[in-house]
């Protein structure tokens, strides 16, 4: 079977590297092309977690970089048309959510690819997020579905989908963390900043409503700083939320902002943080599986069994609900999370077991 595997964007290497890995411990015999598209280009947006994830080098990247959304999705469209001009492979999988996905599931559909759909049939109902129309726009179109809950398989059956051509699998992204688990690195700025066990505080942003807008941006980091208690709050700013914050270094003493971190670093951190406030969906899952405290800062998700099952509270992009969320976890009063079904390390392995049947 040939096969076309996309990645475009950092969530995408984490998903992908799952799949890949099924692949090499498979006993069938497949064949892929992956497919960098070129979204996320810097080194630590995208090479470092082909080195630390083990993910071999792509066998083309488009480099369609930076660019408004209709750009990046027809610059993406573009170079891969052209390629599927010259070959065409038994099926395309895309992963996720993100404008790579959705500008490669379109192209192959319309050379009549079939296309598998990996972290099928979640929903946010929220249409003001380009993740949620690529999201709906991948699923109307896909031949296979590959679902991470019941309730993502639900949507997908109530969204007129076969029933045959939807599998729960479990979660690709949990698949990466477990096998890399016992490989997290400690970053150098454990040993700057002087950290400690459960004694800081992790935040990242990136959405366009909690960054996009200065005033509130600062507002939210005041917010939490306020109510640390004093603890240290390390982010890794997205190059979008560098940018803005850009020359208005935030005067908080307890703030430190940095680049992206790799992988394994990010993760050893957030194994070891007292809490994770994010507006990230992946993080979310992570921090589930890892057991850590996690405060969503959207009024929105896509994942609903991490605030149901998982350890992490949706609480919305007001900066003046933080206070009650921080004097919570601080007060011991956090929930207990339990792990999902099937987020057990095994759905890369499980999609492949379906492909090879398909
Ligand atoms: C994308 C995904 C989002 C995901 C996020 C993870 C979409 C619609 N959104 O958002 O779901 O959570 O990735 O990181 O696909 N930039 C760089 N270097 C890079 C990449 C980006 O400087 O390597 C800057 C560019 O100025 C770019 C901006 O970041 O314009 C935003 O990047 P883009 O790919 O458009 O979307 P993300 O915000 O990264």
């Amino acid at each position: 079977m040939n096969i076309d595997l996309i990645a475009g964007a950092r969530p995408n290497f984490v998903k992908i590297a799952a799949i890949i890995n099924a692949i090499r411990d498979s006993t069938q015999s497949f064949s892929f092309r992956l497919i960098h598209t070129g979204q996320h280009y810097d080194q630590n947006m995208s090479g470092n977690f082909f080195t630390d994830l083990n993910i071999p080098m792509p066998d083309f990247n488009l480099e369609a970089g930076s660019g408004s959304q209709a750009e990046q999705t027809a610059s993406i469209m573009i170079g891969y048309e052209k390629l599927l001009n010259s070959f065409k492979p038994d099926i395309c999988i895309v992963v996720g959510d993100v404008t790579s996905s959705m500008a490669c599931a379109i192209t192959a559909k319309k050379q009549n690819v079939k296309l598998a759909h990996v972290e099928a049939g979640i929903r946010s109902g929220d249409l003001s997020m380009p993740e949620e129309i690529n999201r709906i726009l991948i699923d109307s179109i896909s031949d296979y579905f590959f679902t991470t809950s019941r309730k993502a398989t639900q949507n997908l059956i109530q969204n007129g989908k076969k029933e045959s051509h939807i599998f729960f699998v479990g979660n690709t992204m949990i698949d990466t963390l477990l096998r890399f688990k016992s490989k997290f690195r400690k970053p150098d700025i454990w040993k700057e900043l002087e950290f400690k066990d459960r004694q800081y505080i992790i935040l990242t942003l990136h959405r366009p409503n909690n960054v996009d807008e200065i005033s509130r941006l600062l507002e939210t980091l005041q917010t939490i700083a306020e109510h640390s208690r004093g603890l240290p709050i390390i982010f890794p700013a997205h190059p979008r939320t560098a940018k803005i914050i850009g020359s208005r270094k935030s005067k908080i003493e307890n703030l430190h902002i940095t680049s992206p971190l790799g992988y394994l670093e990010f993760n050893f951190l957030v194994n070891h943080s007292k809490v994770v406030i994010t507006d990230s969906g992946g993080i979310t899952e992570e921090t589930t599986v890892l057991d850590i405290p996690c405060i969503t800062l959207r009024d929105s998700t896509e994942r609903p069994e991490t605030v149901d099952i998982g350890t992490n509270e949706l609480i919305g992009v007001i900066p003046e609900k933080i206070p009650f969320y921080l004097n919570k976890l601080f007060d011991g009063k956090w929930k207990k999370g339990k792990i999902p079904e099937l987020w057990d390390g095994k759905a890369g392995m499980r999609i492949v077991e379906i492909l090879s049947r398909l």
